[in-house]
This record gives C-alpha cells, sequence and structure tokens, in this order.
C-alpha cells in the first residue's frame, strides 16, 4: 500500500465529509432495492437511481419517479419504500424526492459515493469471455464525471480481478484521477435473493473489499447504515470478488449433487425424498450432510454465470500457479453442465409417459406451467423452461405457456410464437401433458381431478419438476406421473 497516495485519500475523504449523496448505476434488480434502502437511512441525503434511457429498460425511470416499481414478481416492502422515497405515497418525503431515477449522468458529479449494479452475462459461457459492454459503459460515465474523493464500489458480480484491474483502468484514463489517491475504490457484491431483496441486503453479512485499507474504511461508511442484523466483513476487492463467485458457484455445486442424486434414484426405481431425508438425518459435531433440492433445472442471471466468472479469474490471475491434473474437468464445470441438462431430463420424462398413453411428442398438447425460474416471482432470465419449450417444438409438440407473474412484453428472450398467458383454464384445456417448471403457489394446490376435467382426456400425463404434486392423489386422479427424483412412481401402470 502506497501510504502517501492512501493518507492523501484519507485527507480527501475527511474534507469531504461524510457521505451524503448516493449514486446507484443500474436499475434492476439490484440496483433498484439498494437505492431506496440508502435513501431510506437518514444518514443520507440523496440518491440518485441512474439507469441508461435503453429500449429494454428506459422505462424504469417514469415507473420508479412515479412511485411504482418495475420489479412485478413478490418483493415484500419494496412497492411501499419506493413510494415512501419518492415521496408519492405523500408521506415525509412528499414534494422533495430522497430518490430520483435519471438518464443524466452528469449528476454523478453531485455525488460522495457511486455503486455500479450492472448485469455481466456471458454471450457463451464457453470461451470464458463475458460480456462486460454494459458494465464498461457504466464505468465509463462513472470516470467521465468523477470528482475528488468520491468513493467508487462494484456490486455487479464479476470476473476476480475487474475492481483493481479493467475497472481501475477504465476510472483513471475517464477522470485523469489515481484510484487509492484521489477516488476510492471498492467492490462489495450483493447477495440479494429475489423475493428476499429489501430483507436480504439489510440482514445478510455486507462483504466489503477495497482497493486498500482507506478504501474498505469508506466502503463499511456507505454500507453499515442500511445493515439492520448484517455485519460487515472486510477483506481485499479480489478476495470479496472471489467470495461472490464462490458463494454462488458452490450453491450452483450442491445443486448439482441433488440433481444428479435424483437421476441416480430414478435409475434405481428409489424416491430421493426419502433419500435425503435419511441422509440428512445424521447430525452431529462437524458433520453437515444437508442436500438441497432437485428440480426442472437453474435458472437466473446469476448462478448460470458465475462459476465462468470463478473459472475466468483464476485463469486471468493465477494459470501459471494452478495445480489441476490435465484429465479432470473442473467440478464446478461439470456441475453447470448437469444442472443445463434437467431441462432435457424434464423432456426425457414427458417423452415416457407420453409413449405410456400411446402418444408421441409429435402433435401432442404441452401445458407448460411457471415461465420463471423461481417460485412467485416474475424473473425469467436464462429459465429451464425455455430450451425445454424449444426441444418441445422442435419434436413436434404444440405447446402451451402459463405464469402468473411474468409480463410477455418485457421478460427477456421469449422464443417467437410462444405465448405465455395469465389464463391457466385456456392452457390446461385439451392438454395431453401438463410440466410443472416453477413451484408458484397458483400450481400447489391445484385438484387432479379438476385439471383433468380441463385436460379433457382419461389419462393425461403430469411431470412435477419442482416437487409440488402429490404423486399418489394424481395416479388415483387418473394421471400418468412422472416426477424429478421419484423413481418409486415415475413407472406405475395406467
Ligand atoms: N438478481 C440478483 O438476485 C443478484 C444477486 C446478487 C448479485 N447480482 C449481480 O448484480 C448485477 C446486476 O444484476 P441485476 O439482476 O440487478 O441485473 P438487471 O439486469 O436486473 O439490472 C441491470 C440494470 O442496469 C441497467 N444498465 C445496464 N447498463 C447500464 C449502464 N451502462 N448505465 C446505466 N444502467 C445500465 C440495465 O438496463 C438494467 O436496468 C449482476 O452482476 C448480477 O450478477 C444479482
Amino acid at each position: 500500500m502506497n501510504t502517501n497516495a492512501s493518507t492523501k485519500l484519507q485527507q480527501l475523504f475527511e474534507t469531504r465529509g461524510a457521505i451524503k449523496t448516493i449514486g446507484v448505476i443500474g436499475m434492476g434488480y439490484v440496483g433498484i432495492p439498494a437505492a431506496v434502502l440508502f435513501a431510506d437511512a437518514p444518514e443520507f441525503d440523496q440518491v440518485y437511481g441512474f439507469q441508461r434511457d435503453s429500449k429494454s429498460s428506459g422505462y424504469k425511470i417514469g415507473m420508479l419517479n412515479a412511485g411504482v416499481s418495475p420489479l412485478k414478481g413478490e418483493e415484500p416492502g419494496l412497492e411501499d419504500l419506493i413510494a415512501k422515497v419518492t415521496g408519492i405515497d405523500g408521506g415525509e418525503n412528499s414534494g422533495k424526492p430522497k430518490f430520483t431515477c435519471t438518464s443524466d449522468f452528469a449528476k454523478i458529479a453531485e455525488c460522495d459515493a457511486v455503486t455500479l449494479a450492472i448485469q455481466t452475462p456471458f454471450a457463451n459461457p464457453k470461451d470464458l469471455i463475458p460480456n462486460f459492454t454494459p458494465l464498461i459503459e457504466g464505468i465509463r460515465n462513472v470516470g467521465r464525471y468523477l470528482t475528488p474523493g468520491t468513493l467508487v464500489v462494484l456490486e455487479s458480480t464479476i470476473t476476480p480481478g475487474t475492481t483493481a484491474g479493467m475497472a481501475r483502468e477504465i476510472l483513471e484514463e475517464e477522470s485523469g484521477l489515481v484510484a487509492g489517491e484521489d477516488f476510492g475504490l471498492a467492490h462489495a457484491p450483493e447477495r440479494v435473493m429475489v423475493g428476499r431483496l429489501l430483507k436480504n441486503i439489510r440482514e445478510h453479512d455486507r462483504i466489503v473489499g477495497g482497493i486498500d485499507a482507506v478504501c474498505t474504511g469508506r466502503a463499511c461508511e456507505l454500507y453499515g447504515p442500511v445493515l439492520t442484523k448484517g455485519a460487515l466483513i472486510p477483506m481485499s476487492a479480489t478476495a470479496a470478488e472471489v467470495t461472490k463467485t464462490a458463494e454462488n458457484t458452490f450453491r450452483d455445486l450442491q445443486i448439482a449433487a441433488a440433481n444428479q442424486l435424483a437421476l441416480y434414484c430414478e435409475a434405481m426405481g428409489i424416491n430421493f425424498y426419502d433419500v435425503r431425508t435419511g441422509v440428512d438425518s445424521l447430525k452431529g459435531e462437524g458433520i453437515t450432510r444437508a442436500i438441497l433440492w432437485p428440480g426442472a433445472g437453474v435458472g437466473g442471471h446469476c448462478l448460470t454465470k458465475d462459476t465462468y466468472h470463478l473459472e475466468r479469474g483464476v485463469q486471468q490471475l493465477g494459470p501459471d500457479a494452478l495445480d489441476w491434473p490435465d484429465d479432470i474437468a473442473s467440478l464446478y464445470v461439470s456441475s453447470r453442465q448437469i444442472n443445463d441438462f434437467m431441462p432435457s431430463h424434464m423432456l426425457h420424462l414427458t417423452e415416457s409417459a407420453l409413449q405410456q398413453i400411446g402418444k408421441t411428442m409429435t402433435g401432442a398438447k404441452i401445458a407448460l406451467l411457471g415461465w420463471a425460474f423461481l417460485n412467485d416471482s416474475d424473473d425469467a432470465r436464462n429459465t429451464p423452461a425455455e430450451p425445454f419449450y424449444q426441444a418441445a417444438i422442435a419434436a413436434g409438440a404444440e405447446v402451451r405457456v402459463h405464469d402468473p407473474w411474468v409480463d410477455p412484453e418485457t421478460a427477456p428472450d421469449v422464443p417467437d410464437g410462444a405465448d405465455i398467458t395469465r389464463d391457466l383454464e385456456a392452457v390446461l384445456r385439451g392438454a395431453d401433458a401438463v410440466v410443472i417448471f416453477a413451484g408458484h403457489k397458483e400450481y400447489r394446490n391445484f385438484v387432479p381431478a379438476e385439471v383433468k376435467t380441463l385436460c379433457g382426456c382419461s389419462h393425461p400425463v403430469i411431470v412435477d419438476g419442482r416437487n409440488v404434486a402429490d404423486p399418489d392423489e394424481w395416479i388415483s386422479g387418473g394421471f400418468v406421473y412422472r416426477g424429478i427424483g421419484r423413481g418409486d412412481k415415475n413407472g406405475h401402470a395406467v
């Protein structure tokens, strides 16, 4: 650490005083709750949500300024908090909003701290080259309007090495200032789950990694006020990047372990859920045998890509130092592949069930229930329902899609011709097979007899990808049942 530079930066922070004005770049699942929670903290005076006025996302600016959430899944407290900090609720901020959304990036110059919560996808995970174009544009805008003594924090999930590497270089190039001397730079990864955004930000511990100790300290000043239960965990910027990518990689790995075991149980004619209960019962000091749930596949923006950020990180930061056998694939990438296989397995289950009633995929009418990748959410990014849909259509099936949460107008990557509707009866009517891809609450209390009446045939198929249907009820109701991990039930007689 350069002591003179750090002293200079420390003095700049002291001259500026406490953080009062904050900018949050990127108004998505992460940026919106982060921004309104900053705005709700009495320690801060003003928060700007910066959103580029793009074709796909520009609509969020008007909605947020009107006090309305663009996120349509169940997000407890979010709608109210947006209304409060914009003053739309007629309360304390009425006429003087603490939060406003804008595409005028020049306002970054007014901010004491700027965070970035921009998407960080991979176009093609196999080449390990992320699409950082939106993030780079965001960082450039911050650099362009950066003033001495500002703190810049990347909240997006990024390849280890990005904060101290690419982000630092762009910010320095655009601003002519020096990171760690003229402005602060840190990574504080977001650890939220859609459906619990506000709760997670307030209650989870917050990893805060600056490029040096002064930057870490300043970033702790930014996050401390929004934490109600969570603790601040300081570390280096690169360690914070590895922590975030590793935590999602591990979750994906654990889901893959459950999925592989579910496939094994199906092959052996065993109920995965019995096995899970049995394994999980071995408890005691130092013993953890918890197993996650298997399912129809993993979706979302994060788990589908963060493994690749971690893999890329080690390639960039330590390729020569990595001791790894040439002939063994990465455990983490294998896990991704297992999870990516699950929609194909759903197709195989559907095909085998249809065969049992003398049908093939060609001409079969399939009711696909749940386009979002998560229960009771509108988040359909990288949904496993999409590869199933494409494969079923390619096999000649007619697929109708129901989702009570997803808005087909704003959902990403809806295939041409996929008419996602909220009319459940219309989707079920005449269906040969009902295939459940999301465990939305609307699908948890189905009455098999009512579904069968809508299907209108004597032995419709039910394929349960989220363990929401009781197999015995459906089988005794006349259905041909298939379920992930249900080797004990998948072969019953009609
Ligand atoms: N969704 C989650 O639950 C979650 C959880 C933890 C971490 N993350 C990470 O946080 C980051 C953001 O994820 P998200 O789910 O909020 O993404 P998102 O796609 O919902 O939101 C990103 C927003 O940024 C906007 N944007 C893109 N480029 C911009 C630019 N240059 N200037 C201004 N706005 C711009 C987009 O239009 C969009 O509104 C990702 O790196 C993700 O991996 C997400």
